[in-house]
């Protein structure tokens, strides 16, 4: 009998961390790496913010806080979900913690049950799953399609739910696919979850401020406003203010759930970084303008990453509103061989060999959830970008 617990064997590591960990092995054996694997800006974190953050501890910000957030912030998040939003919220309705990941995990850990079944639209990131499952609980994936770029349907969503289902964790725009529910297409999931009242909505908003082309964010509280008591919006500075050292991250919702996660932090965790907090009231309060600056970058990115992927025979790559992923299907060489020899019978493959004979460091889809792609950030230099899609290309013609 193993001295590890059950629940622990029922969780995979990261698949993420597993190709950044490979990619950084053959950079020390000398091979000529490009990681597209990482998911974070690589952008500076602003100057405003950062000297918040200096004069914390200049301050003697450097104490034990409130377990769920110093008020300033829990204050500064209720005018951004005001000002971004549209949401009415109190600082007691808000929660603090050590990144989205602690956030997700608390209010996981706060309400599940063994037995009790959260839905996850497929492909998602990585951690639902398994930190559902950590908790007790189930997840019952729904698979987007190619066809409707990743996005699942009013009918999908209402042929998954079942007495059992707890929650629907949303993700919108989407790691890993960067796409993005309109408000419309928004609107009929929460039509279906109108009709079961007994079903609760987490949302992850991470990527709220990485919108392109105009497209119009939209959250479930704000376009269901009778959701408001079953929903838990989720949202952090890691990606859009590029603060993912920082680990802030936050949730609003009804304040019963929010003394329950305030519970699980109590005995875990205790507060996130004081230093982190005030940069983050900086971030949330301070100018916002290098938002759009940043995405503007982003979309001359995510143009060139889209055109190279689809110049090549057998990947279709959607064009995403949003994040700073995409992610291509690659059904059209499943099946042939590599120039060294690997046949490619599914994305784990394709990514290995793809790393192996070429040096360019994806994630493929299987980690997602969804089969066969593979998962392109491409928050790294406009350089590094054309230099690995080239490379891709070659590695693609070069498929027998
Ligand atoms: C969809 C999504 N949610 C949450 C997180 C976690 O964010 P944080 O770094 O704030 O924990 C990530 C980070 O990759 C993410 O992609």
């Amino acid at each position: 009998m193993s001295f590890l617990s059950e629940t622990l064997a029922r969780v995979k590591p990261s698949p993420t961390i597993a190709v950044t960990t490979k990619a950084q092995e053959l950079k020390a054996a000398g091979l000529d790496v490009i990681g597209l694997g990482a998911g974070e800006p690589d952008f500076d974190t602003p100057e405003n913010i950062k000297a918040a953050a200096v004069r914390a501890i200049e301050t003697g910000k450097t104490k034990y806080t409130a377990v769920d957030g110093i008020i300033e912030l829990k204050q500064a998040i209720c005018a951004k979900l005001k000002r971004d939003n549209g949401l009415d919220y109190e600082p007691k309705q808000v929660s603090v913690s050590s990144g989205g990941k602690q956030v997700l995990y608390n209010a996981l850990m706060a309400t599940c049950n063994p037995g009790d079944e959260v839905i996850i639209p497929a492909p998602y990131w990585v951690s639902y799953p398994d930190m559902v499952l950590l908790a007790g609980g189930t997840p019952v994936a729904v698979e987007g399609t190619l066809a409707n770029n990743f996005k699942i349907t009013a009918d999908q969503l209402e042929a998954a739910i079942t007495p059992k289902t707890k929650w629907l964790i949303f993700n919108s725009p989407s790691n890993p696919t960067g796409a993005g529910y309109s408000h419309d297409e928004l609107k009929v999931l929460t039509d279906v979850l109108l009709r079961h009242p007994h079903v609760w909505v987490m949302t992850d908003d991470m990527y709220e401020h990485l919108a392109f082309d105009g497209f119009e964010f939209c959250t479930p509280a704000q376009v269901e406003p009778q959701l408001y008591d079953r929903t838990l919006t989720v949202n952090g500075v890691s990606k859009a203010y590029a603060m993912t050292g920082w680990r802030i991250g936050y949730a609003a919702g009804p304040v019963e759930l929010i003394n329950a996660m305030r519970k699980v932090q109590s005995q875990s965790t205790s507060n996130p970084c004081s230093i982190s907090q005030y940069a983050a009231v900086e971030a949330l309060n301070g100018p916002q303008d290098y938002l759009a600056v940043n995405n503007e970058t982003f979309v001359r990115r995510r143009n060139l990453v889209v055109s190279m992927l689809n110049d090549i025979d057998g990947i279709t790559c959607p064009t995403p509103e949003g994040a700073f992923y995409v992610y291509p299907d690659i059904a059209g060489c499943i099946g042939k061989t590599s120039k060294a020899g690997t046949v490619i019978t599914n994305d784990e493959v394709f990514a290995t060999a793809l790393l192996e004979e070429t040096g360019v460091a994806v994630v493929f889809g299987a980690a997602f959830g969804l089969s066969p792609n593979f998962r392109v950030s491409y928050a790294t230099s406009d350089e590094a970008l054309l230099e690995a899609c080239t490379r891709i290309q070659t590695f693609c013609a070069t498929l027998s």
